[in-house]
């Protein structure tokens, strides 16, 4: 399936390697992307989210609640990447249809046009040909009302969400215990992140540390029955529709991947709740973490694109060049996907 991508890029390394002989590369040069302006989410002040006044971690999402993004393809260029996709690359995944008591009933379609992007800026960004190929290589769900299975859980690039759904038995093969404080001793599984989205952690909450704050590891990774028990607990003491906004169905949770990390504060008596996104270390989250390739999964503004409430606690390791991208444009992970999905599917007309 991914053969005429890899043809292409052989083709691109061995271009690159002609071009060295006359252009010099300099070692730990970096292929720079395209200088974006930084917009900044505005702050809000909600918070009444079902988590708020949450104590009990168990009962929420909590408890039992890259290899790096940039590329070894120098200088293959993304527009030609694009044009070289053929569709007998991209064969649709297999769907069923399933909206079980509204599961996808938050969700709003998403308009590509209406994003403020154009196709330039990102065929001239280097740092998203990774993500590009990513999505030429895997299909998504996009519909409301079906569920697509992730392929490839093991990118960091991977889509879990409400209309994709990892593999009951996707465990992560590269799970560690990154060296940042949480607010429990014990040695459990939710200490634990891919290795790459954990060095990156480490680097976080050093950057944290240095800005005065304190942030507390509170829920990594979960495998697929301890994700499956938070949520059946949810819906035995919230009931089905509330859960649905707060707590992800088993196979449907980003902590499957292991890239995402909720985290909390002492201040806040180690609770996850809105209240953190007016804190200043939250803020400082918001504006910083994608430096460390870390985004706000769900953002307050957003709830109709993720399907989920406002979550400022919950960051998701996509590497920084795409995590710095969403960051700039102020974009969602969904909304970022269905633009270059658009710019793909105009070029193989699909
Ligand atoms: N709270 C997020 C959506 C999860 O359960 O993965
Ligand atoms: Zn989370």
């Amino acid at each position: 399936m991914k053969k005429n991508i890899f043809l292409f890029l052989l083709l691109g390394y061995a271009f690159l390697l002609t071009a060295c002989e006359f252009t010099p590369i300099e070692p730990g040069s970096s292929n720079g992307g395209t200088q974006l302006e930084n917009t900044v989410r505005e702050n809000t002040n909600d918070t009444d989210s079902a988590e708020t006044n949450s104590t009990d971690m168990d009962s929420t999402e909590t408890n039992s609640t890259d290899v790096d993004a940039s590329t070894d393809t120098n200088n293959v260029d993304a527009e030609d990447v694009l044009d070289q996709v053929d569709s007998s690359d991209r064969e649709p995944l297999p769907t069923s249809s399933d909206n079980t008591s509204g599961y996808h009933d938050l969700l709003s379609p998403i308009d590509p046009a209406q994003l403020g992007l154009t196709p330039e800026m990102i065929t001239e960004n280097q740092g998203l040909l990774p993500l590009l190929e990513h999505l030429i290589s895997v299909q998504y769900n996009y519909s409301y009302g079906e569920i697509g299975y992730v392929e490839e859980a093991d990118s960091i690039y991977v889509l879990s969400n409400k209309l994709n759904h990892l593999p009951a038995d996707y465990v992560p093969n590269d799970l560690v215990e990154p060296n940042i404080p949480f607010y429990f001793s014990e040695a459990l599984e939710k200490k634990k992140l891919r290795s790459e989205a954990a060095t990156h952690m480490e680097e976080l909450f050093a950057a944290a540390n240095e800005a005065g704050y304190n942030l507390l590891g509170a829920s990594g990774y979960r495998s697929y029955a301890t994700q499956k028990g938070i949520y059946e607990n949810n819906v035995a003491n919230r009931g089905l529709a509330a859960t649905d906004k707060v707590s992800a169905r088993p196979g449907h949770s980003e902590h499957q991947t292991g890239l995402a990390l909720d985290v909390t504060l002492e201040s806040l008596s180690y609770r996850l709740v809105d209240a953190l996104g007016e804190m200043d270390e939250g803020l400082w989250l918001k504006e910083n973490a994608h430096q460390y390739g870390f985004i706000i999964r769900y953002p307050k503004e957003d709830t109709s694109i993720t399907g989920y409430s406002y979550e400022p606690w919950h960051l998701r390791y996509i590497g920084q060049d795409v995590a710095t991208f969403i960051y700039t444009h102020d974009l969602t992970v969904e909304e970022l996907y269905v633009y270059i999905e658009s710019l793909i599917e105009e070029n193989t007309g699909l």
